[in-house]
């Protein structure tokens, strides 16, 4: 579903991603661990054309995105790879003045063309999903954080996104709402959605994740199944955030 081959990414003189590969088969939830400023954030916004890049190539779905598409401006390429790609982010971005419901049927109805009553129909329905039906007509500051994030997923689900990418979903929030966010990416996650999720989180990322890739200093320095990768890192720097995470 994700193939990200030699991914190299500079802000003018520094080298911010230098040679990054990975795969993510569908269907696979994929954590990606390490120190701050590694290029973790930078990695998902290049995965879902927010970001240009300087070497390597993204395959996402059946589409390709290099270097040249971004100088070549690619509007339509990369519109597609961003209706296929959700993104949820650390701080929820909701549109403050639009409701619960209208911030839901926004993308759907003037993206994706869907009538406004199959779009309200697919609003409740996530709602339902992410444990909040009954707050459809509530501005997002009537919400908790966790309710905000909540709502956060179920916006870029109403995309059908065919990945879906989080980065630190839960860190702005308290253990209580940040398990009930975990346990609608976990619900996400059984019922086979792909998923790239950014987490300091080990005890998330190993009941949730299948793989984990650690990133460090820009380069992937390790990468294997979740629970065996976190509890016995090969790599120093694994080992270093592993104990400071802890
Ligand atoms: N727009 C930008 N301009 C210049 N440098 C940037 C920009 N965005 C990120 N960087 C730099 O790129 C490096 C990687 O940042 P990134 O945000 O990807 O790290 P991260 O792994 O997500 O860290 P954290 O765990 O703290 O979120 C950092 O050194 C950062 O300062
Ligand atoms: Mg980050």
């Amino acid at each position: 579903m994700i193939s990200v081959r030699d991914l190299v990414k500079r802000f003018g003189r520094s080298e911010v991603l230098s040679g990054v590969s990975l795969d993510v088969a569908p269907g696979e939830v994929r954590a990606i661990m390490g120190p701050s400023g590694g290029g973790k954030s930078t990695l998902l916004r290049c995965l879902n054309g927010l970001e240009r890049f300087e070497g390597g190539a993204i395959a996402v779905g059946g589409d390709r995105l290099t270097p040249e598409v971004h100088t070549r401006r690619d509007a339509a390429l990369l519109r597609r790879i961003r209706r296929r790609v959700g993104f949820v982010f650390q701080q929820f971005h909701l549109f403050p003045h639009l409701t619960v419901l209208e911030n839901l049927i926004e993308a759907p109805v003037h993206v994706l063309g869907l009538e406004r009553e199959r779009a309200v129909a697919r609003a409740r329905q996530l709602l339902e999903r992410v444990g909040l039906p009954h707050k459809l007509e509530a501005l997002p500051r009537q919400l908790s954080g966790g309710q905000q994030q909540r709502v956060a997923i179920a916006r870029a689900l109403a995309m059908e996104p065919e990945v879906m990418l989080f980065d630190e979903p839960t860190s702005a929030l308290d253990p209580a709402a940040a398990a009930g966010v975990q346990a609608v990416i976990a619900e996400l996650a059984r019922g086979g959605q792909t998923m790239v999720v950014v987490t300091h989180s080990v005890a998330f990322a190993t009941a949730t994740a299948a793989q984990v890739t650690v990133l460090s200093e820009g380069r992937v320095v390790e990468s294997g199944p979740a629970a065996q990768t976190l509890r016995a890192p090969r790599h120093p720097s694994t080992r270093a955030f592993l104990a400071a995470a802890r």
